[in-house]
């Protein structure tokens, strides 16, 4: 069935900063559908979390997310009021439900406009990824899925590193079982790899921006950079 006919459901996040009171509101449309890069996965609202807490940090920056599927991440980065981040949205290239729905998120929020979605298959070097300009910052939330794909994730990931030395890749994952391993990948690709502990960003709860979607899943959030 084609995506547009699905059924689709509406999504709101509001990202709260308790000392300051200053709000985000991020609205996703999600397609009522198994295909895994058509609704938020837990993984999404903790890092769309991280980037609302460190929100100092990016101002006028050029940011890139791989496997943006519904795309909260980057939507919040481009929400934040007075950063003027310049955002892309990415998915793999053959998966055009997938990049039709980065494209719907950036409607539902008023961004077609600003927002740049492109086709960026992990491990592939098409004339998208070798043409992009300087990038500032790397996002992925929950691409970290299928270990058969880990190696081109981190090889793609590695690559704009080298191309833009001090771009950092935020990104978090569901740990789905405990002998998955990314530590030999990064070593190999000659990357550096911090755990960011949950509740330095008040990622530790069931509820994160109005939504109980991380809940009891075992989330963790990374930040890799180039040895
Ligand atoms: C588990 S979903 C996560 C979606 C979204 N980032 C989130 O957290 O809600 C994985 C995403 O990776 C995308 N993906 C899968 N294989 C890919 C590939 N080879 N290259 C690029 N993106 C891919 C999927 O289309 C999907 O959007």
């Amino acid at each position: 069935m084609d995506a547009a006919v699905k059924k689709k459901v509406h999504r709101n996040f509001t990202f709260i900063d308790a000392v300051t009171k200053d709000t985000v509101t991020v609205r996703i449309p999600e397609v009522v559908d198994p295909s895994y890069g058509m609704y938020v996965w837990p993984a999404a609202p903790v890092l769309a979390q991280y980037i609302w807490y460190h929100r100092d940090q990016i101002q006028g920056k050029r940011i890139l997310e791989l496997g943006a599927g519904t795309s909260l991440p980057g939507i919040v980065a481009a929400k934040i009021p007075n950063r003027n981040n310049r955002v892309i949205l990415s998915d793999a290239a053959h998966l055009t439900d997938c990049l039709n729905n980065c494209l719907q998120s950036c409607k539902a929020n008023a961004l077609e406009d600003k927002i740049k979605v492109i086709g960026l298959t992990w491990g592939q070097f098409d004339p998208e990824i070798v043409k992009l300009e300087s990038i500032d910052l790397v996002l992925g939330s929950d691409c970290f899925y299928d270990p058969k794909d880990f190696e081109d994730i981190l090889v793609t990931v590695a690559y704009l590193l080298e191309r833009n030395p001090r771009c950092e890749f935020w990104t978090t994952y569901q740990d789905r079982s405990s002998d998955r391993t990314l530590e030999h990948l990064l070593t190999k690709w000659n990357l550096l790899c911090r755990r960011i502990p949950l509740w330095t960003f008040e990622a530790d709860k069931d509820n994160i921006a109005d939504s109980t979607l991380p809940g009891s899943h075992d989330i963790e959030m990374l930040v890799i950079e180039r040895k």
